[in-house]
């Protein structure tokens, strides 16, 4: 649900992956940095979660950590689980790809609430064909700047549509 504010609304934006330690904590640290260039952080709500609880209260993982130091940021997110109240709370939420998708809606209290739910490809403003962020949890720190690569252009395209959310 949307929070109005007096005079500004808060728009509450979630990421989604797996495990919550590699890509969506680095999607939630770029859309964040994004949006306070722009002096907006009180006007969003940025948040990060796993389908799994597998890394449940972690640090995200250190090569997401040594990507997001190299772009000149701090991730500090600790790794939590998607909850049936997340659904409610949050606006948008982006899954990192289909298969997360599905799984979310095992979560999701009412069918209709996955209708808030993108993937977030969608907004990668190269237009990609392919409709996933790679988990690259199995590969090297390069799999890890091609993921940040990919989620600094989603990130583009997402905070311009949000921009223009009524
Ligand atoms: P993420 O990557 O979903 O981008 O955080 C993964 C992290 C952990 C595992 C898989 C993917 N895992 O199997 O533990």
């Amino acid at each position: 649900m949307r929070l109005f504010c007096f005079f500004w609304i808060v728009k509450r934006i979630l990421f989604v992956c797996l495990g919550n330690i590699c890509r969506s904590p680095l999607a939630e640290e770029l859309f964040r940095e994004k949006v306070k260039r722009l002096g907006k952080l009180d006007e969003f709500e940025i948040d990060s979660c796993g389908t799994e609880s597998y890394h449940v209260g972690e640090m995200a993982d250190p090569r997401t950590r040594e990507v997001a130091t190299e772009n000149g940021m701090n991730v500090q997110h600790h790794a939590r689980q998607i909850s049936a109240h997340d659904f409610q709370k949050y606006d948008l939420l982006l899954a990192m790809d289909k298969l997360i998708l599905e799984e979310m809606r095992q979560f999701a209290p009412l069918h209709q609430l996955m209708d808030k739910v993108f993937l977030m490809r969608q907004f990668d403003t190269k237009g990609s064909t392919s409709q996933r962020v790679p988990d690259p949890y199995m590969g090297s720190i390069q799999d890890f700047r091609e993921v940040y690569r990919i989620l600094d252009r989603c990130t583009d395209g997402l905070l311009d549509y949000c921009l223009q959310m009524k």
